[in-house]
C-alpha cells in the first residue's frame, strides 16, 4: 500500500507519521517546508502544497490511500482557502486513481457550528462529494487530549494557575474528549478498513462538561480546584482571559471559545461498529499520559509547531534576514570553548531555561505581547534540549538550524516589522545578530526606542551563552 500523508509536520500528522513508519508501509509526505522534516526518515518527501496542482500530481501519483490533515485556520480568508484546497485535492486524487481519502475533521452539528467548524464540515463535504469516483473516510473528533494539544494546554494552564475559577456558561457544555493516541489509532486503522462506501466516523471517550474536564485534570495533577459557573457567555472576555493565562493567542482562543457554546458529542456509532478493536482511554488516563510525556520530555508535537501558513508562506518572499535594514551584532572569540558545547547552549534558549540574561525584561515583553493578543512567552518549548525547524520557542519560531553552526529564530511576537535573532559559530567567533526589517516610521521608532535595552540584553546574552557553554 502506498500512502500519502499531508500535514505531516502538523500536530496530528507528526504523530500519525510515526505510527505509519512503524508499520513499514511505503510512505510519501507532501510538505511546504522540507527542512521541517527529519531527512533520515524512511519516507519520500514532496515539496508543495494543495494550491500548486503540479506538486499535488507528483504527490498523489501511484498512491492508494491519502490522508488529508490540512487547514488554513490561522489565515483571515481560511474559508475560501480551505474550500479551494479540498477541491484541488479531490480533483487530483481522482485523476491519479487514489482509492481512499482519510480526513480528520471536528465533531459537532452544522446547525450549531461555529464559523471555524462550519469550514471544517465544508471540507469534509467536498472530500466526500464524489463517492462514485473515490471513497472518503471522514473521522470527526472533538477535544483532543494529548501533550502539546491546544485544548489540553488550555485546560492544564487554567487548572494549574487558578485555584478558584468564576467561569462563564460554556463550562457546562457537553463534550466528548478523546486521547491523541486513540485518534491516531482510528486514523491508522482507517487505511486498512475493508469498506467501499463513504463513511463518517465520530470518535470520543466519555461524555463530560468542560467543568468536569478541568476538575478531573486538577485531580490528575494532584490539585484541588473550585469552579463557580456564571449564567453568562462572554466570548470576548473569555478569549482575553485564555490569551492571558494560557499559551494560546487571542485569535486561537476566540475560535476555540466560539466552538464551546455548542455540544460536541458523537452523532453515530460507527467507531464501535467498524473499529471494535479500539477502546478509547478514559479522560483521566489520557490526561495522565499527556502529563507523563511532558514530564519525561517526550512531547512529540505541539499545536503551535506547524507553520500555520501566514508568516512563512503567505508573504511575497520567504523570511530572509538579509532583507533587514537594522541590526544589532555582537561577537566574542571562542576562547577554546567547543563548537558543540556552544551550539547545545544557544539551542537551549527559551522555555524554562530563559533567555540567558535579563529574563525579567523578556517576561515584560512577553506580557506586553499577550496584552495585544500576541503569542507571549508562555508557549515555552517542546523539548528542553532539542530543536526542530519550524517549531515554536516562546514567541519565536525556529527558522534554520545547522548543527554546531547556526540557529536562526524568527519573531512571532507583535512587532511593527519583521525580526530575527541569529546565533552563528564561525571558525573563531560566536556571532549573535538581531535583525529588524521595520514597517514604516513606526517600525523605525520602535527599533530606536529599544536600542538602549537591546544593548543591555544582547550584550549580556552573548556573554552568558559563552560562559554557560564553557561551564
Ligand atoms: N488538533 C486538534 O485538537 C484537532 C481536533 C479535531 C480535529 N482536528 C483536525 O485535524 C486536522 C489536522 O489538524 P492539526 O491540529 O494537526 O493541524 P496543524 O498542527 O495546524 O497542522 C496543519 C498542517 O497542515 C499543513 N498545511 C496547511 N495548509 C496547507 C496546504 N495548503 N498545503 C499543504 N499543507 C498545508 C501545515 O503545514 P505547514 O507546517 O507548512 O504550515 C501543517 O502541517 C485538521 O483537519 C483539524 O481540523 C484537529
Amino acid at each position: 500500500m502506498k500512502v500519502l500523508l499531508t500535514g505531516a509536520n502538523g500536530y496530528i500528522g507528526r504523530r500519525l507519521k510515526q505510527r505509519l513508519l512503524e508499520e513499514n508501509i511505503s510512505l510519501r509526505m507532501l510538505v511546504r517546508n522540507p527542512k521541517s522534516m527529519d531527512p533520515t526518515l524512511d519516507a519520500e518527501l514532496v515539496e508543495g502544497n494543495t494550491f500548486d496542482i503540479a506538486s499535488l500530481e507528483v504527490a498523489l501519483e501511484g498512491v492508494d490511500v491519502a490522508y488529508y490533515l490540512i487547514h488554513s485556520l490561522q489565515q483571515a480568508n481560511y474559508k475560501e482557502l480551505d474550500r479551494l484546497s479540498a477541491e484541488n485535492f479531490l480533483d487530483v486524487a481522482i485523476k491519479q486513481g487514489v482509492k481512499r481519502i482519510i480526513y480528520l475533521g471536528g465533531l459537532g452539528v452544522k446547525e450549531q457550528a461555529s464559523e471555524h467548524l462550519l469550514s471544517r464540515i465544508e471540507t469534509g463535504e467536498i472530500l466526500s462529494s464524489r463517492p462514485n469516483e473515490i471513497e472518503t473516510i471522514w473521522v470527526r473528533a472533538g477535544v483532543i487530549i494529548g501533550s502539546g494539544s491546544a485544548s489540553f494546554e488550555i485546560i492544564r494552564h487554567l487548572t494549574e494557575k487558578l485555584p478558584i475559577m468564576v467561569t462563564p456558561k460554556w463550562v457546562t457544555t457537553l463534550a466528548q474528549p478523546i486521547g491523541v493516541d486513540d485518534v491516531i489509532s482510528y486514523l491508522n486503522a482507517s487505511k486498512d478498513l475493508q469498506n467501499s462506501d463513504n463513511l463518517i466516523v465520530d470518535i470520543g471517550s466519555e461524555v463530560m462538561t468542560y467543568r468536569e474536564m478541568m476538575i478531573n485534570c486538577a485531580e490528575a495533577l494532584g490539585l484541588r480546584r473550585w469552579i463557580i459557573p456564571l449564567p453568562i457567555l462572554t466570548i470576548k472576555l473569555s478569549s482575553y482571559w485564555l490569551n492571558l493565562f494560557t499559551p494560546v493567542p487571542y485569535t486561537v482562543a476566540q475560535s476555540l471559545i466560539e466552538g464551546l457554546s455548542s455540544e460536541v458529542v458523537i452523532q453515530n456509532d460507527h467507531a464501535k461498529e467498524y473499529f471494535p478493536q479500539i477502546k478509547p482511554l478514559p479522560f483521566g488516563q489520557a490526561v495522565k499520559q499527556a502529563i507523563k510525556e511532558m514530564q519525561e520530555n517526550q512531547v512529540f508535537s505541539r499545536w503551535s509547531d506547524a507553520g500555520g501558513g501566514k508568516d512563512m508562506w503567505q508573504e511575497n518572499y520567504r523570511n530572509d534576514p538579509s532583507s533587514s535594514i537594522l541590526l544589532d551584532r555582537q561577537s566574542l572569540p571562542l576562547d577554546g570553548v567547543s563548537k558543540e558545547s556552544l551550539y547545545r547552549t544557544f539551542c537551549s534558549i527559551g522555555g524554562k531555561e530563559g533567555w540567558f540574561a535579563y529574563d525579567w525584561l523578556w517576561e515584560i515583553r512577553g506580557w506586553m505581547d499577550k496584552m495585544i493578543g500576541g503569542a507571549g512567552l508562555n508557549r515555552g518549548r517542546r523539548d528542553s534540549c532539542e530543536l526542530r525547524i519550524g517549531e515554536s520557542v516562546d514567541f519565536w519560531r525556529v527558522e534554520d538550524l545547522v548543527p554546531n553552526e547556526r540557529l536562526l529564530l524568527y519573531a512571532q511576537m507583535k512587532v511593527p516589522g519583521k525580526a530575527w535573532l541569529e546565533f552563528k559559530i564561525t571558525d573563531d567567533e560566536l556571532v549573535q545578530t538581531a535583525y529588524f526589517y521595520p514597517r514604516g516610521l513606526l517600525g523605525r521608532f520602535y527599533w530606536y526606542l529599544l536600542t538602549p535595552l537591546h544593548y543591555l540584553v544582547f550584550r549580556n546574552m552573548i556573554q552568558a551563552i559563552l560562559k554557560r557553554a564553557e561551564e
